[in-house]
């Protein structure tokens, strides 16, 4: 296992998983239990590379389960880990497209993007974060991207305001895009669906639903999308924003906060 801080709550970690790198697309994801005590967490395959048999996963500590993750440490294993889950993303044969990504979210846009770029698409990837001290990846999504639009909540680094502003200035300004792909917080992808949509341009999400066997058994990460009900872990993740219903999503990611909160204060004494 190799390991990377890529900012004070940001880890990168490179897995040995030979049969996931194997079979691994843009837009899978795993699950992993760190251990026998573990819960089930679903977390984006941010790379991989089929010849040294390695998937890389990048995730934000932000509760217990990731904050046991992040405590790993080179030649460290993890319990188990079972992918490659969920549908691969589908691009539509699309040609000129933008890749919106919010934050951690940017782990899961630079795979799309990479994608994209290879095939021969241009990618303008607009990546949005709350300060300069934050930013992940930014050489690696330059790397796979026509025109890279670093943003800033506060201003600290490249443009000021938010990925909204941005799209909204470049598609004004002339951008044709066939396709739109926003991941990142929900109200973020919200958003970006709601200021393509006058333009009719075809708005790909990523959807986090709370997710248990990501297998399509259980429903907890049941979405409404165009009034009917999908299950993210194998109809998705990916879906057409335009007709995700964002406000029940919000609601439904919300159900365990307190649990998970007094869970993270057991373990870390309070301290987060
Ligand atoms: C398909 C998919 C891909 C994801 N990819 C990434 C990624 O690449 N990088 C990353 O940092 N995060 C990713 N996430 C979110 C990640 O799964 C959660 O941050 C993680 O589960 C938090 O667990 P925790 O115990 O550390 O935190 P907790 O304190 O338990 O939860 C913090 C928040 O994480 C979400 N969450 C908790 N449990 C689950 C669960 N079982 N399934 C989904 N969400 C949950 C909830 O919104 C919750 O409020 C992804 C989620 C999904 C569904
Ligand atoms: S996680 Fe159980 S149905 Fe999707």
């Amino acid at each position: 296992m190799r390991k990377c801080q890529l900012n004070e709550t940001t880890v990168l970690l490179e897995i040995e998983a030979p049969y996931i790198a194997a079979k691994a697309k843009a837009g899978q994801f795993i699950i992993y239990r760190v251990d026998e005590y573990g819960e089930r967490v679903p977390l984006t395959i941010a790379d991989h590379d089929e010849k040294k048999g390695t998937i890389t996963i990048i995730f934000q500590a932000i509760g217990a389960s990731t904050h046991k993750l992040a405590q790993l440490n080179e030649g460290d294993s993890i319990l188990d880990v079972v992918g490659p889950l969920g549908t691969a993303t589908e691009y539509f044969g699309a040609k000129r497209v933008a890749v919106v990504g919010g934050g951690v979210g940017c782990a899961i846009a630079y795979p799309q993007a990479k994608q994209l770029f290879e095939s021969g698409a241009e990618v303008d990837l607009i990546a949005g974060f709350r300060s300069k001290d934050i930013i992940i990846l930014e050489e690696e999504m330059k790397a796979v991207s026509t025109g890279f639009y670093l943003c800033t909540d506060d201003g600290s680094a490249g443009y000021h305001g938010f990925v909204t502003n941005k799209l909204k200035d470049l598609i004004d300004g002339g951008r044709n895009y066939d396709l739109v792909i926003a991941i990142g917080p929900v109200p973020m992808m919200k958003f970006v669906c709601k200021t393509t949509e006058p333009y009719g341009i075809k708005t790909l999400v990523s959807l986090n639903p709370i997710m248990i066997d990501g297998t399509g058994m259980c429903g907890g990460c049941r979405v409404t999308v165009d009034g009917k009900i999908r299950y993210a872990c194998v109809d998705g993740p990916d879906f057409d924003g335009h007709k995700v219903d964002f406000d029940e999503l919000m609601r439904r990611n919300g159900t365990y906060k307190k649990t998970e909160h007094d869970h993270l204060c057991r373990l870390t004494g309070g301290v987060r």
